[in-house]
């Protein structure tokens, strides 16, 4: 029986670090959360502040890998699998959940006399780039179509209903929407949010092919969540629909878990699990 592990990518802060920590809470699966810098205070932060209940932190703690890993850096991807490889091997383990979420958004051109070249391919490299890499280093870990995966319950509170197939999940944001844009600006942004569905759409179609069932891609929006990356708009935003980084990482995952293989893979979905069309 192949038994789960789970990827955050990165978990530095964000919606990422408050995923981590709420999986290490409700799951039994070992973790592996990457960072680019700080790796001991990016797993102290994680752990401190996830309760004083001692066994459960010496479970936390023994179940919480960090690695390096700069989206931009390509080596630092390949040294993370390696690493994802010893500890996980293949033949005993399979990436149960991909939460992938590298992005920035740190230029949001009203025009396009806004743009700088430098800028928008910085942002292209990394909400682009990087969770194409991702899917091409980690996405070998996923269970193929005759992996015998442990039917072992991964959430502590786990209902019937629990899927059994493996989840790539990639953080976009609803402005990736052609359809749904009525504002404009934020040239790159947009674009790059566009693409992660494209891309989402394609790997999903290669999963069709190589794990059928066992695995699916789907993309994701958070909804406005109370992060660096949007701190300039909090006062633009509704309070109720201002969310915490916390409230933002269970939906993600009721929302991961509430996917069915057939209806909903190589789609967008967002925090209410309804879908966001292209
Ligand atoms: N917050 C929102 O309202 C919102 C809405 C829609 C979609 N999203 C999406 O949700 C995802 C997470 O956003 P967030 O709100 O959690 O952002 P955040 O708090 O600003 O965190 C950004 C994360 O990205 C990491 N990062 C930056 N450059 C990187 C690189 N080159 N390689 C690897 N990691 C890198 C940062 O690491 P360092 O700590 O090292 O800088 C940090 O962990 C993004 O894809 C974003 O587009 C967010």
């Amino acid at each position: 029986m192949s038994k789960p592990w789970i990827l955050v990518s990165p978990a530095s802060r964000g919606i990422g670090h408050a995923l981590t920590r709420h999986l290490l809470r409700t799951t039994t699966a070992p973790i592996l959360a990457t960072a680019r810098s700080d790796l001991s205070g990016v797993r102290k932060s994680i752990l401190d502040s996830n309760g004083s209940d001692g066994d459960r932190l010496d479970s936390a703690s023994s179940r919480l890998h960090i690695t390096r890993l700069d989206v931009t850096q390509e080596p630092t991807l390949e040294s993370a699998a390696a690493e994802a490889s010893s500890l996980f091997p293949q033949f005993t383990h399979h990436l149960h959940f991909a939460l992938t979420l590298p992005g920035v958004l740190l230029h949001p051109e009203k025009s396009p006399r806004d743009v700088n070249y430098h800028d928008a391919l910085e942002t292209l490299r990394i909400n682009v780039l990087g969770p194409l890499l991702l899917m091409k280093w980690f996405g070998e870990f996923l269970p193929r179509r005759n992996t015998d995966i442990s039917l072992e319950p991964l959430f502590t509170n786990s209902g019937n209903e629990e899927p059994a197939h493996a989840t790539w999940l990639t953080t976009s944001a609803r402005v990736g929407s052609t359809s749904d844009n009525r504002l404009g600006g934020w040239y790159t942004y947009r674009a790059s949010k566009a693409a992660v569905t494209s891309l989402t759409k394609t790997f999903d179609l290669h999963l069709q092919m190589r794990c059928r069932d066992s695995a699916i891609s789907i993309a994701y929006h958070p909804g406005t969540v109370r992060t660096g990356l949007s701190k300039d708009y909090w006062d633009r935003v509704r309070e109720d629909r201002l969310f915490t980084p916390e409230y933002a990482a269970r939906r993600m995952v009721d929302v991961v878990r509430s996917r069915k293989v057939a209806e909903h893979r190589g789609k967008f979905w967002d925090w209410k699990g309804e879908e966001v069309l292209p």
